[in-house]
């Protein structure tokens, strides 16, 4: 089947671009010597996370305990990270299932988090380990001795393993933070077999941080507006693409796509134009400025060329995450054509 025959709005996926993506970053970190470890927290689906194991990745992360056992019970790999706190009695059940099943790292900032954590682990009979994640402007623990202190409170837990830390995002400018963490776990005598950082845009100077011991990426394999805007990836690499018709030109300067906050999530991106909601591949200078459920608003005044009522485009969402989790699945093209339907598996998994 032609990629045309599909009917729109339909997410897809360009495997020359997602394949590229892939060789690029895993080759970028198997040179630095740091382990990778995709965030399948992005695309959600089985196909491209067993994609990434077959890349060479070391295990997966994954922001949610339900996301972790639909990526378990799909085969794709038995070392899972969760950087969450995880905490209430329904989730350290299923935590200490996971557990049994898996080598499980999850992330810890408070003793709150630990007790818990501590408690699931015996309850199941099985190993948990904890890194501690340090502030960066979202959770973690505020200083180096605020983590020496969490990290002897770990080892103290029966049936948790203290194995290190771990930041996001990961720029240059935290190694210092990074530095006088580990000397103060070293002079302590505390474990740190991971040192792990994360993000997309700081991905390819992680070589600046020879602490690091493994890395976290999500959005890498598939891109989107902001890291073309960025410069991370060309529009070839952004491979996760959304089709749309132009279903409606109410004014000269004005298109109307058949997708709008459901197709593509309500992520915005603020640039010096004001508000994108994606990159319209077709018509670069029209500016996609906002949406409703189901209608996307396309400002034509800057583009010269315009598109026709009926016209196809291909949509480059702004944050690829949020927009796959809109979608039951993924049609992977090549060169035009339809190569498999891969669903989306852990859509929807908040828990
Ligand atoms: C804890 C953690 N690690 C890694 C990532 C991956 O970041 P990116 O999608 O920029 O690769 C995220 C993204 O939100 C995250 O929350």
């Amino acid at each position: 089947m032609r990629v045309t025959e599909l009917d729109t709005p339909v997410l897809t996926v360009d495997q020359d671009g997602l394949e590229a993506n892939l060789k690029r970053y895993h080759q970028y970190f198997r040179e630095c010597g740091i382990a990778l470890r995709p965030h399948i927290k992005t695309h959600k689906c089985l196909a491209i996370a067993h994609a990434q194991i077959r890349a060479g990745a070391t295990g997966i992360t994954c922001q949610k305990l339900s996301e972790a056992e639909v990526m378990l019970a799909g085969g794709v790999c038995a070392d899972i990270l969760i950087p969450y706190n995880i905490m209430g009695a329904a989730k350290l059940v299923r935590l200490g299932t996971l557990a049994r099943q898996c080598s499980l790292t999850v992330a810890a900032d408070s003793e709150y988090t630990v007790a818990g954590l501590g408690s699931a682990a015996r309850e199941a009979g099985a190993c948990v380990g904890v890194v501690i994640e340090l502030y960066q402007g979202r959770t973690g623990v505020e200083s180096p001795a605020a983590a020496v202190a969490l990290g002897q409170r770990i080892q103290a837990e029966k049936g948790l393993e203290l194995r290190g830390v771990m930041i996001m995002p990961a720029p240059p400018g935290v190694r210092p933070l990074l530095q006088e963490t580990l000397d103060l776990f070293d002079r302590q005598g505390l474990p740190h077999p991971i040192v792990s950082g994360g993000s997309t845009p700081s991905a390819l100077t992680a070589h600046e941080i020879p602490e690091l011991t493994e890395y976290r990426v999500g959005e890498y394999c598939v891109g989107g507006e902001s890291h073309l805007r960025r410069g991370t990836h060309t529009v070839e690499q952004c491979a996760l693409r959304v089709l749309a018709t132009v279903v409606s030109r109410p004014a000269p300067d004005r298109a109307v796509l058949d997708g709008g906050s459901k197709t593509f999530s309500a992520s915005m991106l603020k640039t010096d134009d004001g508000p994108s909601m994606g990159y319209i591949v077709e018509y670069p200078d029209a500016r996609f400025t906002g949406a409703s459920e189901e209608h996307g608003q396309v400002d034509l005044s800057r583009s010269v060329r315009k598109p026709v009522i009926g016209e196809r485009v291909q949509v480059l969402p702004v944050h690829p995450c949020p927009c796959v989790n809109e979608h039951d699945e993924i049609v992977a093209v090549r060169q035009g054509l339809v190569q498999a339907r891969w669903p989306v598996h852990a859509r929807g998994c908040i828990r």
